[in-house]
């Protein structure tokens, strides 16, 4: 018996599938445009390459937290405006309250569901860059805020270097706005790593514990040389080490390496706490640059549960505790 590839084909195939056909089902499958295998890899930070490639094929919103004003002369196509301001209030409140808290829980939740934030969205910042830090921060206070409100690893990403980044690589920019498809979000309130005043007053002084305070302002602020307006009193909080956020970032507001980044966080922490064991409690003047560290430590170098957020920070207890800043440089 003689074997012909025709008829080898023939048993195979049903005979009304020609090749024509074949190639008719290749163009459709191709046109459900499948999901490239990359954008399943959604990391901490992700690169404008990334982000370029992926954004139509997830589920995804893309905010961009600059000024408006930034955000209507050239933005990334399809991203949204949010300058920070309505997810993470500075102000809202009446004299003597705490600057920069977060949100009502209610209020975040309606907020992310009028922007297109679902049940499995996934959400990448985007922010600016420059000297000092602080639109750099705006990230990283942002994937806090958000966290809060149950979306957390997986689910929140940073664009590494931000905006410029994405320029520098000669991506497509848009002044056009895209429209909004609101979506029911519901979100699961977490607040675990939280900590209020007493929870910090009854944990200075315990570096020998593995316990530590984690001060992200400038040195100069660190040390009193500097009052901030918001701090009644020049100084940290008793025991705390300083390692001012601003030596996250790269000058091109990229973030550091992960080697460089525990390398600082080693060099005032040493091991006395780690991943797995000890405490670290992140503060600064009212809980912008603390997010950073918070960020960095639990998203990039791996640590859980032990780090804690004091969104109170220098402001409230300079207002509680007056008498009991430390000033001077790091113990
Ligand atoms: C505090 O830090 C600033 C900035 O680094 C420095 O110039 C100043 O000498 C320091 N002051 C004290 C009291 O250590
Ligand atoms: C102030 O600090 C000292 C030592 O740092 C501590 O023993 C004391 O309990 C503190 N007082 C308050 C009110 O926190």
């Amino acid at each position: 018996m003689k074997f012909s590839l025709a008829a080898l084909a023939t048993g195979l195939l049903p005979a009304a599938v020609s090749a024509a056909a074949l190639s008719v089902r290749a163009a459709e499958v191709e046109s459900r445009a499948i999901t490239p295998l990359t954008c399943l890899v959604f990391g901490d930070l992700v690169s404008p390459w990334w982000l370029n490639r992926c954004k139509d094929h997830l589920d995804m919103v893309v905010i961009d937290l600059r000024e408006a004003a930034e955000y209507a002369t050239s933005h990334i196509p399809g991203s949204i405006s949010s300058p920070f301001e309505p997810i993470s209030a500075w102000s809202q409140m009446g004299p003597g309250d705490l600057l920069l808290e977060l949100p009502e829980f209610s209020t975040l939740t309606a907020y992310l569901g009028s922007i297109g934030v679902g049940a499995n969205t996934k959400i990448v910042l985007v922010n600016g860059v420059a000297v000092p830090a602080f639109p750099q921060a705006a990230s990283p206070r942002v994937a806090t805020t958000l966290k809060f409100a149950g979306l957390s690893e997986g689910r929140v990403s940073v664009l590494d270097g931000g905006f410029p980044a994405w320029t520098a690589e000669s991506l497509p920019v848009t002044t056009a706005v895209p429209t909004l498809t609101p979506k029911t979000f519901v979100g699961s309130q977490d607040r675990s790593f939280l900590v209020d005043i007493n929870y910090v007053a009854a944990r200075i002084n315990k570096r020998n514990q593995g316990i530590f305070l984690i001060d992200g302002r400038d040195q100069a602020v660190y040390n009193g040389s500097v009052l901030e307006q918001w701090a009644s009193t020049p100084g940290h909080i008793p025991s705390a080490v300083n390692i001012p956020a601003q030596t996250i970032w790269n000058p091109d507001g990229s973030f550091k390496s992960t080697f460089e980044l525990l390398a600082l966080v080693r060099s005032k922490v040493g091991y006395g706490a780690s991943r797995s064991y000890g405490e670290i409690i992140v503060y600064c003047g009212v809980g912008g640059y603390a997010s950073s560290w918070y960020f960095v430590l639990t998203r990039i170098l791996g640590f859980g549960g032990n780090v804690k957020f004091f969104d109170g920070s220098a402001q409230q207890w300079s207002q509680v505790y007056p008498d009991n800043m430390t000033v001077g440089n790091n113990p």
